[in-house]
């Protein structure tokens, strides 16, 4: 049995899960791609690769039960509202390092995991979200289950706030990466700020934090969850509501009209959101509502997981597209041609049909998706 088989079982390594990463960080730092060293590092490269590691096995296993591997699509035992994802599916696992290496023997999984959490115990709630995925896949391919009460049943709250949390090794760098691309862009003067998408307020710190001494006027953080509001609230409490700033939590659903949101046109010199806007049901009348409440010299910044490429399924979808908020958007041939996370060209023309004239990401997806054909993460910096 080769080290690098899943047949290697128990006897699974940290050096054999090297030998199964879509690239070596060392291979990629070569290349010259300006990767902001302090962000998308080493540690994310780890995390990302390790988290879509254990999303590969976790999808060999959802097919294995269904049978689809056997040819069970057949026959038609799933609603074809349901073809998307188990097309998704098969594209994820015919890309997947486990591929043509026959199956995983018993308690390779829980080795896997194991293996995972030895490196980085702090990634326990990315697999923990992986396995609850896995774990309502069939009964939601059979439309027995609607995704928001597999993912969102009471018991489900601290784990997504574990997950939404600073201390969280994959999420936390693409909090840091916009807000430090907010940092640099937002223009002088005391600042009026509007988050959207706030969820369990992590993006929001880490904003607050890399704004630093910048004068802050006003900050609005809003979301469509109450629950997730009244989380983000209490850990802003908790970690120090900066003195002098009007700080305020609303509700807001960026699928309403935006006359609902209540908001100023030209009100704010910065509107940020952190892996929100691929949710958008109308990505392009979203990004020009918000647009609409920059006021001159404002920028808009957005945090967002990317595609390497049109078509490439990427590790987290396999957890958002039970949700139907991830799944129920407006598509459009040229810059959003499926549900999930856009690719860095989606963004560009998205951002470019919604009217902003100036637009930035970083680091550059276009270079880095030729060096590393996985997920990874952006800033996108529109005025
Ligand atoms: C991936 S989470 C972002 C979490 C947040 N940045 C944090 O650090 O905790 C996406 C957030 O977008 C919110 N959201 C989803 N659809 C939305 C909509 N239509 N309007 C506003 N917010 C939405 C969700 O409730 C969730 O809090």
């Amino acid at each position: 049995v080769e080290a690098d088989s899943p047949a290697a079982g128990a006897r699974l390594e940290k050096r054999d899960l090297e030998r199964l990463f879509t690239a070596s960080f060392a291979g990629l730092t070569a290349g010259g791609l300006g990767l902001p060293e302090d962000i998308w590092n080493e540690e994310f490269f780890r995390a990302n690769e390790l988290i879509n590691l254990y999303t590969d096995f976790q999808v060999w296993t959802v097919l294995d039960r269904l049978g689809l591997e056997r040819g069970g699509l057949e026959g038609g035992r799933f609603p074809p509202s349901r073809r998307d994802s188990i097309d998704w599916l098969l594209a994820k696992a015919s890309g997947s390092a486990l591929v043509g290496k026959g199956a995983p023997p018993a308690g390779y999984g829980l080795r896997l995991r194991q293996v995972i959490l030895d490196e980085h115990a702090a990634l326990a709630p990315c697999l923990d979200l992986v396995d609850l995925a896995a774990s309502g896949f069939p009964a939601f391919l059979r439309e027995e289950s609607d995704g928001r009460s597999i993912l969102f049943a009471p018991a489900t709250h601290a784990l997504w706030e574990r997950y939404f949390d600073q201390k969280n090794p994959f999420y936390q760098p693409v909090n840091r990466l916009a807000a430090s691309a907010a940092a640099e862009a937002v223009p002088g003067g005391a600042l009026q700020v509007l988050e959207v998408g706030a969820g369990c307020g992590s993006g929001t710190i880490t904003l607050l934090e890399e704004l630093g001494d910048h004068p802050l006027r006003r900050y609005t953080a809003t979301d469509i969850s109450p629950g997730f509001l009244r989380k983000a609230r209490s850990r802003v409490e908790e970690w120090g509501t900066p003195e002098g700033i009007e700080l305020e939590y609303r509700l807001l659903d960026l699928n309403r009209p935006r006359e609902s949101w209540r908001l100023a046109d030209g009100g704010f010199d910065l509107v940020f959101a952190v892996n929100v806007l691929h949710c958008a049901r109308d990505l392009v009348g979203a990004l020009s509502a918000l647009r609409r409440l920059l006021a001159p010299g404002g920028v808009l910044v957005l945090g967002e997981g990317l595609r390497p490429a049109r078509g490439r399924p990427v590790h987290p979808e396999f957890i958002f597209q039970l949700l139907d908020e991830f799944r129920e958007v407006a598509v459009h041939p040229v810059h959003r041609p499926s549900w999930g996370f856009l690719d860095g060209a989606g963004w560009l023309e998205s951002l470019a049909r919604a009217g902003f004239g100036e637009i930035k990401a970083v680091p550059d997806p276009g270079r880095l998706a030729r060096s590393y054909p996985e997920h990874t993460i952006a800033a996108i910096v529109a005025r």
